[in-house]
């Protein structure tokens, strides 16, 4: 797996395939490899990057809090880094936050967005006053207290029980997370702005991707995010909860490929 120095942190992310770039970003407190399945599917036809964002999987942590400004300028200096200069910016949940900063600061990079199971707004108060006290837990007690608190929301009840093996993987990609590292993106998604009035200058093709039963960034956000971006395309995802790429991998990908298949 290369890795790239970034700002006096190496940065890490795998890079898959040929063809026009598509840049997949994680969410908390995953990794790059949260989107595997997504990577076998698109690297066919196209050149897939999907990095650990700072503080994750095989990156170092910079500073705490790691702003979501500040992830967003790491994408930007890993497609500096390998002469990229537009791709197609996807990410989910936390990556979905990044995704929309990066717009946010570099509008000309972004060939088309991809915003899957995510929201524009910014944490309310008692949601920042939960980030913090997670953030001194996870670096107290390790990571079992945030990926316990987690679990039951990312998944429906019915891919607990049809798909165990893939709730196992996405236990054990979190439990792997440093909490270093979680407590300073905890802190930096407290601090995030709030897009939602961005939403309709962003003029670049853009998917929103949200599982029907997403019991953290709700149809309902997903559907305001439609509402604004002019031109936007929705889909919602049946039988999927937060994690809609691994819980229907293949209807995602599908949507995905179509999607790009339409804009290249
Ligand atoms: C994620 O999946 O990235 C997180 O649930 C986002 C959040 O905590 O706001």
């Amino acid at each position: 797996m290369p890795k790239i120095q970034i700002d006096n942190i190496e940065i890490a992310y795998d890079d898959s395939g040929t063809g026009p770039v598509i840049v997949l970003l994680h969410g908390f407190p995953f990794n790059r490899s949260l989107w595997t399945d997504q990577v076998v599917a698109l690297s066919q036809s196209y050149r897939v990057i999907t990095p650990d964002l700072r503080g994750f999987g095989d990156s170092e942590s910079g500073e705490s809090p790691a702003t979501m400004n500040s992830m967003a300028q790491d994408v930007a200096k890993l497609m500096d880094s390998l002469n990229i200069a537009t791709a197609t910016i996807g990410g989910l949940s936390m990556g979905g936050y990044v995704v929309l900063a990066f717009y946010n600061q570099f509008p000309e990079r972004a060939k088309a967005l991809i915003l899957a199971d995510t929201r524009p707004q910014g944490d309310t108060e008692e949601a920042k006053q939960v980030r913090s006290k997670q953030a001194e837990d996870g670096l107290s007690q390790g990571m079992a207290g945030i990926v316990n608190s987690m679990l039951p929301k990312l998944f429906t009840p019915d891919s607990v029980t049809k798909h165990p093996e893939a709730v196992k993987r996405v236990r054990e990609m979190m439990m792997t997370t440093k909490p270093a590292g979680a407590a300073a993106a905890l802190l930096g998604m407290a601090m995030r702005e709030d897009h939602t009035e961005m939403l309709s200058r962003i003029n670049v093709p853009t998917l929103i991707l949200v599982g029907r039963d997403d019991a953290i960034t709700q149809v309902a956000d997903n559907e305001g995010m439609h509402a604004r971006i002019p031109g936007s395309q929705l889909v919602v995802i049946e039988n999927a909860g937060h994690v809609s790429n691994v819980e229907q991998a293949d209807v995602f990908n599908s949507e995905l490929l179509s999607f790009l298949n339409e804009i290249n």
